[in-house]
């Protein structure tokens, strides 16, 4: 018999509920400091109660200059684990299992939220200094801002930085760590000649640029538990083909090399390096070619994401065993319970469970 989106998942120890995940998603929403608010909670908490088997926070920032924006979350000092701590455990009341996405913006950090522009900005604006494998800063429309090119202390600090990050995601009783290198943020910025043009161990050829990626990960699953799963986000592509990038072959060789150091699933994403890029195009499952190629190459599983909007298109990726997980971002905006109508709509209403509180509603 083949999984449906209702079957459960164990990885490693953990029992995921069913195959949906809530897609990291910034919000933009903290007061200061990257510390959680009572956004974050009521937020995800909303999804959790929605149904989702798994419900991940926001990119959440291992150090201050790796925010993208002054209001994203942190994970850089022990009040940031206090502060997210009731939202992970309000999630695992739901019945979900609570995530963290542990990131670093590198060249693309210090700037203000969507609603305000997000426009670069600059230490005299709320903004800081921004760090990357080379000195080249992310091309603005409105102009350049500058990026400093990491050292070696940068560099191991950083490591340093996602360990212990995820220490204090356990402590707060997160189960599942997933490492952010996609999207054109510090760990993709390695792994792209188009932003990497060290000469060092961290660049040049592919075990070089990949080495940072490798390294962070390997650090993570050092400090998390043997029975709880580590993912990572990359980018399949940078989608720029007339020069040397990041390409799905390039992803497809990563992939084991990360379940070598401890990836047990890699959720595949695409683009974010540089405003050139091409999107082939953005409809419907567009990204699931790249999970299934992924897939293919490595033993670890795999998350599909991007355009799944559809319960029947959700089910039907994990039926036809096209990815583990359906990672489902902007519908979950839309629909927090996407879950528990998925269910219903496909005659699985037995399945889920609704909050008791809510029973009345399926009467
Ligand atoms: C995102 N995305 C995103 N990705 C990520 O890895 N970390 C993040 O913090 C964010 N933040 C974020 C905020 C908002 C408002 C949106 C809409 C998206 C990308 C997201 O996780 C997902 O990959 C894409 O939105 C594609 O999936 P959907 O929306 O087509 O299901």
């Amino acid at each position: 018999m083949t999984d449906d989106l209702f079957d459960s998942l164990s990885i490693r120890e953990t029992e995921l509920r069913n195959r949906v995940m809530v897609s990291p998603m910034c919000q933009y929403s903290c007061d200061r400091d990257g510390l959680a608010t009572d956004w974050h909670e009521v937020h995800l908490g909303s999804r959790a109660t929605g149904g989702a088997g798994v419900v991940m926070t926001e990119a959440t920032a291992v150090e201050p200059r790796g925010r993208i924006t002054p209001n994203d979350l942190g994970i850089w000092s022990d009040d940031h684990g206090d502060a997210l701590a009731p939202v992970a455990d309000f999630i695992s009341k739901r019945g979900a299992t609570p995530a963290i996405q542990l990131a670093h913006a590198g060249r693309k950090a210090s700037k203000n939220s969507p609603w305000e522009g997000s426009d670069p900005l600059g230490p005299d604006e709320g903004g800081w200094e921004t760090v990357a494998p080379s000195a080249d800063p992310y091309p603005y429309e409105e102009g350049e801002t500058e990026t400093r090119k990491m050292d070696d202390d940068d560099i191991e600090s950083v490591v340093d930085a996602f360990a212990a990050g995820a220490e204090r995601a356990l402590d707060a009783g997160f189960e599942i760590a997933e490492v952010h290198a996609a999207h054109g943020y510090l760990l993709h910025e390695f792994l792209s000649p188009v932003t990497n043009d060290r000469d060092d161990e961290y660049g040049g050829d592919f075990e070089g640029r990949t080495r940072l990626v490798r390294e962070v990960t390997a650090a993570v699953r050092e400090v998390w538990p043997d029975d709880k799963p580590v993912f990572v986000r990359l980018s399949a592509s940078d989608w720029l083909p007339d020069r040397e990038s990041w390409t799905l072959d390039d992803t497809a060789e990563l992939a084991p090399l990360l379940a070598e150091a401890g990836a047990d699933l890699v959720d595949v994403s695409s683009g974010g390096i540089h405003p050139d890029q091409q999107i082939p195009q953005t409809g419907p499952n567009y990204q699931v070619r790249y999970a299934e190629r992924v897939g293919e190459a490595t033993d670890a599983l795999v998350g599909a994401v991007g355009g799944i909007t559809e319960p029947k298109q959700a089910d039907a990726l994990i039926r036809n065993d096209r990815a583990d997980l359906a990672i489902v971002g902007r519908e979950h905006l839309r629909d927090p319970y996407f879950t528990l109508h998925a269910a219903e709509e496909l005659g699985a209403g037995d399945r889920v469970e609704w909050p008791v509180q809510y029973r009345r509603a399926t009467q």
